[in-house]
């Protein structure tokens, strides 16, 4: 099965996951907005959790409502990320952004019950016992919060300001938060659903995580916007502080190639079945949208 087809597969796995949540709420303008914005996506983060598991022996049953907490965890961080207050976006996934189809609102409003949705899916049975699921709730939490997600959207807004350009350091931490922390997580909750050393997949992920917001900074010079499903040229008018800024494109390429071997080097103990997360890492580099 080439890549390509192996994400999508595992995308239907997690939008139906998704769509069975849904299917539980009420028929309200925010429960709309929600199932909107979780739609569509790559579903990269989801992907890692699915394949990182099924290379330790827990199969796609077991993992998806933790695979479809990821993205929907991660659908949250976009709607709000796209808020006038922040990018202020008006394109996501090839359509308009929540608050533009709805109103600012109910942006804000499932924004916040796609996080606690999350959650919730943490906490299905299908996982696992509830120390598994506790370390799962734990993770996430730590991942999105402010030592993770949260943090860098912070910085990242903080940078437009800043009087300064940020040093490779602080941009690599800023980075490390905002896509970083979530990568990590999606790749290291394979592990703590087999109950198994996590330190490899937390290595290959961190790497990986760099690469793909390089990459991200990279699409937004040089990428076509239709092909994306978002606005790009955006992020030098806006001041942030990314890779392309500080090092130019050339080296920022560089920078990412290296990133994605040292995270293929990672997975070196799980041999050839690690195979799906070396494709997913070298995808993340090559993509176009
Ligand atoms: C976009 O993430 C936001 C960043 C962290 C750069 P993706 O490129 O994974 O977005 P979708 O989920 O595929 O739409
Ligand atoms: C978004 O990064 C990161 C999160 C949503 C946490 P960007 O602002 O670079 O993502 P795009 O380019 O809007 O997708
Ligand atoms: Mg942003
Ligand atoms: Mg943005
Ligand atoms: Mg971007």
């Amino acid at each position: 099965m080439s890549f390509s087809t192996l994400l999508a597969a595992d995308a239907g796995l997690i939008q139906a996951r998704l769509d069975a949540a849904f299917a539980q709420l009420p028929d309200q303008a925010v429960i709309h907005a929600m199932a909107y914005a979780s739609a569509g996506g790559k579903r990269l983060r989801g992907f890692l959790t699915l394949q990182s598991a099924q290379m330790l022996g827990v199969s796609p049953a077991s993992s998806i409502s933790a695979a479809a907490s990821i993205e929907a965890l991660h659908a949250y961080s976009l709607v709000h990320d796209d808020l006038p207050a922040m990018d202020n976006d008006s394109l996501r996934r090839g359509l308009p952004t929540v608050h533009i189809k709805w109103d600012e609102a109910t942006a804000i409003l499932a924004g916040d019950a796609l996080q606690t949705l999350a959650f919730e899916l943490l906490t299905d049975p299908s996982l696992g016992t509830a120390d598994t699921r506790l370390k799962l709730i734990a993770g996430l939490a730590k991942a999105s919060g402010a030592q993770g997600m949260v943090l860098g959207q912070a910085l990242d807004i903080a940078a437009e300001t800043a009087t300064d350009p940020l040093t490779l350091s602080q941009i690599t931490q800023l980075q490390a938060g905002k896509t970083g922390a979530l990568f990590r997580f999606a790749a290291e909750a394979g592990a703590i659903l087999a109950e198994q050393n996590p330190r490899p997949l937390r290595a290959y992920a961190t790497a990986l995580g760099l690469a793909f917001q390089i990459a991200d900074d990279i699409l937004d010079v040089t990428g076509d916007a239709d092909k994306a499903g978002k606005r790009l040229q955006k992020d030098a008018a806006a001041g942030k502080a990314t890779f392309v800024s500080l090092l130019g494109l050339d080296a920022a390429r560089v920078r990412a190639k290296s990133l994605i071997d040292e995270a293929c080097d990672h997975l070196a103990p799980y041999g050839a079945s690690a195979q799906n997360l070396i494709d997913c890492a070298r995808f993340t580099i090559a993509r176009e949208s």
